[in-house]
């Protein structure tokens, strides 16, 4: 079948303010007629600015994504963002099961789950993200600590452009260290074997990205790697020359 069309996602975490809608123009911009026959491009920016992301990308082809959403879609939940309401504020995609969101909040694989499952209620495509730890990977862990996230986070049915997957090891994240790209073959093998199984045809489908210190100058390296199907950038999405020359490896 053939590869699915790449994804190079920003999540911004917890930066930016509202003159940080000059960078977001800046890759809008920068994606030119090249770059969108190639390549689709999503920015994840904090809570407070989807809104006025959303208004700054239509008509942009560059898509806009929450960083998390509340498993329920109204309700007495102070502080908390809906699936809904990041939809109704322009979004298109949302992040969920990050690590950061894991360790943090103590969200489970059922919540992943869960949250998943709303974002699809709401018509956003879930970027469902796993990996394992440091220890985890140097006690030899790695993939059954993917695979067992996979089976509790993952929804049951995907068609194929409903779901995302993010393969973001915890200890390449903000560090500068990345795995080789043998290591991120295998990991990502593995997840295209756990998706077909679950989803069938469906599963060659969706779209696998690799994030953790996705740089300019490593994106060849990572991306190059069969399976996988883009990037999930932190640190690097926030220039954006530096976002779009990643992009530009496609
Ligand atoms: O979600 C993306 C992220 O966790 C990777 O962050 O800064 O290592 O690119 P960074």
């Amino acid at each position: 079948s053939a590869r699915p069309r790449p994804l190079v996602a920003g999540n911004w975490k917890m930066n930016g303010n509202k003159l940080s809608a000059r960078v977001f123009a800046a890759i809008i911009q920068g994606y030119d007629a090249a770059l969108r026959s190639k390549v689709e491009l999503l920015i994840c920016p904090p809570a407070t600015l989807t809104v006025t992301f959303g208004v700054v990308a239509v008509g942009s082809g560059v898509s806009v994504g929450g960083q998390d959403c509340h498993v329920k879609a109204s309700g007495a939940h102070t502080g908390d963002v809906s699936a809904p309401q990041l939809a109704d504020a322009g979004a298109s995609y949302v992040i969920v099961g990050h690590s950061e969101r894991r360790a943090d909040h103590g969200e489970t694989d059922a919540v992943v789950r869960a949250k998943a499952l709303a974002a699809r209620d709401a018509w956003l495509t879930p970027v469902v993200c796993v990996g394992e730890t440091r220890g985890q990977r140097e006690g030899g862990n790695a993939l059954d600590v993917v695979r067992a996230q996979l089976a509790g986070s993952l929804p049951e049915t995907a068609n194929g452009d409903d779901l995302v997957v993010a393969y973001e090891p915890v200890w390449a994240i903000g560090t500068g260290l990345t795995p080789t790209p043998a290591q991120v073959a295998e990991v990502h093998a593995a997840i295209r074997a756990a998706l077909v199984e679950r989803y069938g045809e469906a599963g060659a489908a969706i779209r696998i990205l690799y994030g953790g210190s996705v740089k300019p100058d490593n994106a060849f390296d990572l991306l190059s790697v069969s399976h996988v199907d883009g990037a999930l950038v932190g640190g690097a999405s926030l220039e954006a020359a530096d976002f779009l020359a990643i992009a530009d490896y496609y």
